[in-house]
């Protein structure tokens, strides 16, 4: 099992990083040997058994917990004593929820998630005992399910407050809840402008518990004089609260851009994401802390062909070789989370060497041409997101060339997409579609 409890390592140099060992693979002589499981297997890597997890593997993500350590590290340092709601939902936004959460269970206050199934899975597959916020409305239906496993909700209307108060009543069980207030989101919450003394009401309700107050931000990377209305109009909603004596015990308001760019809007609590999974929540974001991408993409060349000028590769013909050359064919495609946008449009590195994508991305393939890399060979590891020696392609890089968000590169890297899980450069845990 994973070690929930481990202690932040200190600053580690990037050529010891996991990602370097994908790289090593190639000179494995077995590649593609078939896939064994190692699921909750601790493989200690010894010249001889080098990452073995990963051989046969078309594709995998690595997921370096040091760097997710590092990160959390990075963060409480220039947070200070404040409380720190860990973003998980989408799966810790593909990096996979229950290690991750077993990973922090200690280290935060709060998890975040987006539904009662992901707290549900936390809860009893996970066996995580921190608060779990549901940090958007669910069904009424769901509202018996908070109850039977722990999971607290967010109130971002009326009529929810009132079932919630009622159900809570029927089974004599008082719940505690977060309130969240629109300040400018534009998506959920309490209307600003009657937040106060719906909020006064709500506290009045004996069987609600209004454990906090939150906002949201939608674009405290990009528009600052917005982001600073949000604030101002946040905490004056706080002392208006306070002045009729309701006061919530976490005020909650900033995402990573908002820890990253407004130290004012720490307030009790912060609800980082993207941060800690080590990516900038946007390329022009004034850098503060140093952040050490979690996850890493890797992938294999499983043919390698001479095709001659002229040829066209891929679905509907998009490139034609503009010389005689070398072409690789590499396990990653669509239906891996590999974005078809990035068809003719993205890098990826060949041991440090850059290739670009040619033709179209394909549903478990892609081809990159490699005329100009040495001895390249099937069965050679291919970085398509994560270092390899000096070189890194970062999410950011793969959102701007798929013309999306880092965000989407990340959560939408595909279930069948194993996750190894590295910690000291020890594999702890591999999970599959075999292995959940
Ligand atoms: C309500 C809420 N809080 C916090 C976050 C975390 O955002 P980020 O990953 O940008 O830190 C999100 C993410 O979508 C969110 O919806």
């Amino acid at each position: 099992m994973m070690d929930s409890e481990s202690t932040e390592k200190p600053k580690r140099s990037l050529r010891k990083r996991p990602e370097s060992l994908g790289t090593t693979l190639c000179d494995d002589s077995k590649q593609f040997a078939p896939a064994k499981s190692h699921s909750n297997q601790s493989l200690h890597l010894t010249p001889k058994n080098k990452l073995q997890p990963t051989e046969g593997k078309r594709i995998w993500a690595e997921i370096d917990l040091n760097a997710l350590q590092e990160n959390l590290a990075s963060v409480k340092k220039v947070l200070g004593n404040k409380k720190i709601l860990l973003a998980i939902k989408a799966d810790a936004y593909g990096h996979g929820a229950k290690e991750i959460a077993a990973q922090l269970d200690a280290k935060v206050d709060m998890f975040g998630v987006a539904g009662i199934e992901e707290g549900i899975n936390l809860r009893t597959n996970g066996k995580i005992t921190a608060p779990i916020l549901i940090l958007s409305p669910i069904p009424y239906y769901e509202i018996d399910a908070l109850f039977n496993h722990n999971l607290t909700p967010s109130i971002t209307e009326i009529e929810f407050a009132r079932r919630l108060a009622l159900e809570a009543k029927k089974q004599a069980k008082p719940i505690k809840v977060h309130i969240e207030v629109d300040t400018g989101m534009g998506r959920t919450g309490l209307p600003y402008e009657e937040a106060a003394d719906t909020i006064v009401e709500l506290n009045s309700n004996p069987y609600l518990k209004v454990e906090g107050v939150f906002t949201h931000f939608p674009a405290a990377d990009v528009d600052f004089s917005f982001t600073n209305q949000q604030i101002e109009k946040y905490s004056s909603l706080i002392e208006s609260l306070n002045q009729v004596g309701v006061k919530p015990i976490i005020r909650h308001v900033a995402n990573s851009a908002g820890f990253l760019n407004f130290s004012a809007s720490h307030f009790d609590m912060i609800r980082p994401g993207l941060v800690i999974y080590g990516i900038n929540p946007n390329s022009a974001t004034s850098q503060t802390i140093s952040l050490n991408p979690v996850m890493s993409l890797r992938s294999r060349i499983v043919n390698l062909r001479k095709i001659p000028k002229g040829q066209s590769i891929s679905y509907e013909r998009t490139y034609f070789t503009k010389r005689d050359s070398l072409i690789a064919v590499i396990t990653a495609g669509y239906g891996d989370g590999y974005p078809w946008s990035l068809s003719n449009n993205a890098e990826v590195l060949v041991s440090e060497d850059r290739a670009k994508v040619v033709g179209n991305v394909c549903m478990d393939l892609t081809m990159i041409d490699v005329t100009d890399i040495p001895n390249v060979k099937i069965g050679d590891v291919v970085t398509l997101m994560g270092s390899s020696g000096k070189e890194t392609i970062s999410a950011n890089d793969l959102a701007n060339w798929a013309k999306t968000i880092p965000y989407e590169i990340i959560t939408r890297i595909s279930p069948r997409v194993p996750r190894v899980f590295i910690q000291d450069q020890t594999v702890l845990r591999v999970r599959d579609l075999l292995n959940l």
